[in-house]
This record gives structure tokens, C-alpha cells and sequence, in this order.
């Protein structure tokens, strides 16, 4: 990792951008190239139906996912998650040997461990980066910008290379509708780097709420529950989730979140060119945006394509978002983040 001291027109604090408290002592966290991954496979509703008892016209109403992609069986997290960095680095122009810092989000790692960050160290061929994993369900992906953005304004690190990647189709219960229907694989990165006056990260801010992590967990695996011939019959190794609960909380936090992270940079939603809210269900995107005040059209959503990748999912949205052009250079960006802990976050991004 590279460390300096600062230089004497570093050591006094400076808010060059009166929004960004990024711009501290000369520092500033920009998101320099992003990339995206979804396997092949698609897998429709329609497919859905000949699995569970479901329909198409169910998930598409209460959820607005039509189709989803699905790893292949020798597809693991960390294949997805390299694809995805090899493409932000490019748009980045960064080559491995840069990167200071890897972190990978997931729920799904290759194993145990060793973390997954440490195979995609390997596969990238980044063998100056320190690498670890971050677990925070679907909101990794902010959480995972947090942390590099930190170690970017301690100076401890200038290129941070940030990946959500699930493979969730293999914690999935294929046998349970109330959760089939709603989750795909796929990953998204991003190169975060000290670039003193561009745009970037402006602020993350995260939240979690421990007493409501029975709403949406994977019982077994852990110490608690190691895997037994018991363990598995009882489907605990798959994940389980209390909807309707789920559901509620996810629209207060969010929102809460976006409020705060707005807040922070002094900016009104009105000043906001693209929202790109987690992609769980488009009801509860709506319904956040509603409460924002948000006029529709600056929402970004692909829950209809992709379902809900976990910490994958605003990784691959923004993305997409930035490949279509929907943002531009200049535009002011808000991520929001929800899932299992509960765990929830926004950001604000300049582009
Ligand atoms: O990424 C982490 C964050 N995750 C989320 O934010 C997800 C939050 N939750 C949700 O998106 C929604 O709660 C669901 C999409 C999971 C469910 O929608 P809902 O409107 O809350 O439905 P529900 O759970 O109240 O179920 C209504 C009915 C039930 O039948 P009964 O008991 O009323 O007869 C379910 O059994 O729909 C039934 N149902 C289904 N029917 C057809 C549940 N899943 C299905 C299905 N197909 N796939």
C-alpha cells in the first residue's frame, strides 16, 4: 500500500466543494471506472412457473421481476466478481499492479474461506493488494465504498478496488416460492482513487439493526449450525425471509438513509439526475421514490431483468446506468442500499 506524508499546501483542510467533505486536506475519493457481470443463463418467469406453483402475472405484479440470470454449475462468485473488476479497471484505465486494496461483498463467498477477495487477487493478478471480504447482505456494495473511500482519505491506500458479487442461486430453495422467484447471480465493481478535485464519492453513510436479523437469514453453515446430515434435510442451509416485514422496514430505511446522505452534502432530491435505489422489488422503489418527493424518471431500475442480486445489485445498475449514458459526467447520483442484518446505507455520488 502506498502512504505519504502531506505536503505543506496538504496539511491545511480545505473544502474545495463546499458539498464534499471528500475534498479534506486535498483528498478526494473518485470513482473512476465501473464494470458489470451477469452470467448467461436467463431464467424467466415462465421457467419459474414449471418449478414452484407460481405465475408470471404473480411475480411480475407484486414484485415487477420478469426474468433473472443464473450462474452456471461451474460458475462460481469469484468468476463472476473478476469479470466484473477486469471491466472497471479498463474503463478506469488501471492495471492490477495498482490496486492497493480489493474488497469483495458477498453473501455467497466460493467458501468459507479463504475470503473470496483473496481468489479474485489471484485471478486479476493484483499481488500488491491487500484483499478481504465484507459482509453486509445486499447492502455490501455501499458499505464496501465506505470502507475504500476511508482508506483513501487516511492516505493509506490511492486505487481501491470495490466488487459486489452473489452467486445466490446456490443459497436459493428451488422448492420455495415465497424466495425463487425473486433472486439472481451477477456482480458489479467499481475503482475508487484519490484524484485531488475530481468528482466522486461525495458520502456514504450506512445503518444496521441487529434485534431484526431473524427477518432475512441463512440459518445453517455458521458455528451456530454447522452443516449435518440433519442440518441439510431441514433446508437450513438455504435462505429464509419474512417478506411482508422485510418489505416494510426496507422502504423506511432506505429512505432515512437518503435523507441523511442528502443531508450531509447539503443538496435537495430536486438536485439529483439519477436515483438508483436496491433492486429487490419495483413496489418498494416506487414507494421510496414517492416518499423522496422523486420524479419517476430519475429512477434507475433492472429489477425486471436481473431480480435482486444482493450486494451485486447497485453495482450492476450503476453500471448499466453509466454504459447507457442515462448518467453524465457532472450528475449527482443516489445509491440506496437495504437487505439482511438489517443492514442499510445510501451514497452520493458526483460523476
Ligand atoms: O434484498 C433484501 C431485501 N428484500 C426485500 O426487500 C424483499 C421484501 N419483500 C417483498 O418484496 C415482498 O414481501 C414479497 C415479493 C417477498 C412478497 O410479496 P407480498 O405482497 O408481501 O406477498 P405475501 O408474502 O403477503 O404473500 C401473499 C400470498 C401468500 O398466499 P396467502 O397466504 O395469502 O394464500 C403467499 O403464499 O402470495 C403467496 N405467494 C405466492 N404466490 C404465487 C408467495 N410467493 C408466491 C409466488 N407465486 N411466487
Amino acid at each position: 500500500m502506498s502512504q505519504s506524508a502531506p505536503s505543506n499546501s496538504e496539511s491545511v483542510a480545505s473544502f474545495r466543494n463546499p458539498r464534499a467533505a471528500h475534498d479534506f486536506v486535498g483528498r478526494s475519493c473518485s470513482i473512476s471506472g465501473v464494470g458489470s457481470y451477469v452470467p448467461e443463463q436467463v431464467l424467466t418467469n415462465h421457467d419459474l412457473e414449471k418449478m414452484v406453483e407460481t405465475s408470471d402475472d404473480w411475480i411480475t405484479t407484486r414484485t415487477g421481476i420478469k426474468e433473472r440470470r443464473i450462474a452456471a454449475q461451474n460458475e462460481f462468485t469469484s468468476d463472476l466478481a473478476t469479470k466484473a473488476a477486469q471491466r472497471a479497471m479498463e474503463q478506469a484505465g488501471v492495471t492490477a499492479d495498482q490496486i492497493d486494496l480489493l474488497i469483495v461483498a458477498t453473501i455467497t463467498p466460493d467458501m468459507p474461506f479463504p475470503a473470496t477477495a483473496c481468489l479474485v487477487q489471484q485471478k486479476i493478478g493484483a499481488t500488491g493488494a491487500a484483499a478481504f471480504d465484507i459482509e453486509a447482505a445486499c447492502s455490501g456494495f455501499i458499505y464496501g465504498l465506505e470502507i475504500g473511500q476511508q482508506f483513501i482519505m487516511s492516505r493509506t491506500c490511492d486505487t481501491v478496488l470495490v466488487i459486489g458479487s452473489e452467486k445466490l442461486s446456490s443459497i436459493v430453495d428451488w422448492t420455495d416460492r415465497n424466495t425463487c422467484v425473486l433472486f439472481g447471480d451477477g456482480a458489479g465493481a467499481a475503482v475508487l482513487q484519490n484524484r485531488p478535485g475530481a468528482h466522486g464519492l461525495l458520502t456514504a453513510c450506512m445503518g444496521t439493526d441487529g434485534n431484526k436479523a431473524g427477518l432475512l437469514q441463512m440459518p445453517g453453515g455458521g458455528s451456530r449450525c454447522p452443516a449435518t446430515v440433519e442440518s441439510v434435510a431441514s433446508r437450513l442451509h438455504f435462505l429464509r425471509m419474512d417478506g411482508k416485514e422485510t418489505f416494510k422496514n426496507a422502504i423506511n430505511a432506505m429512505y432515512t438513509a437518503a435523507i441523511e446522505s442528502l443531508r450531509r452534502c447539503e443538496l435537495d432530491i430536486s438536485q439529483i439526475a439519477c436515483i438508483i435505489p436496491h433492486q429487490a422489488n419495483r413496489r418498494i422503489i416506487d414507494l421510496v421514490a414517492e416518499r423522496l418527493g422523486a420524479s419517476p424518471e430519475k429512477l434507475f431500475v433492472n429489477v425486471d431483468r436481473m431480480g435482486n442480486t444482493s450486494a451485486a445489485s447497485v453495482a450492476i445498475a450503476l453500471d448499466e446506468a453509466v454504459r447507457s449514458s442515462r448518467v453524465k459526467r457532472g450528475d449527482l447520483i443516489l445509491l440506496m442500499v437495504f437487505g439482511a442484518g438489517l443492514t442499510w446505507g445510501a451514497a452520493v455520488v458526483e460523476w
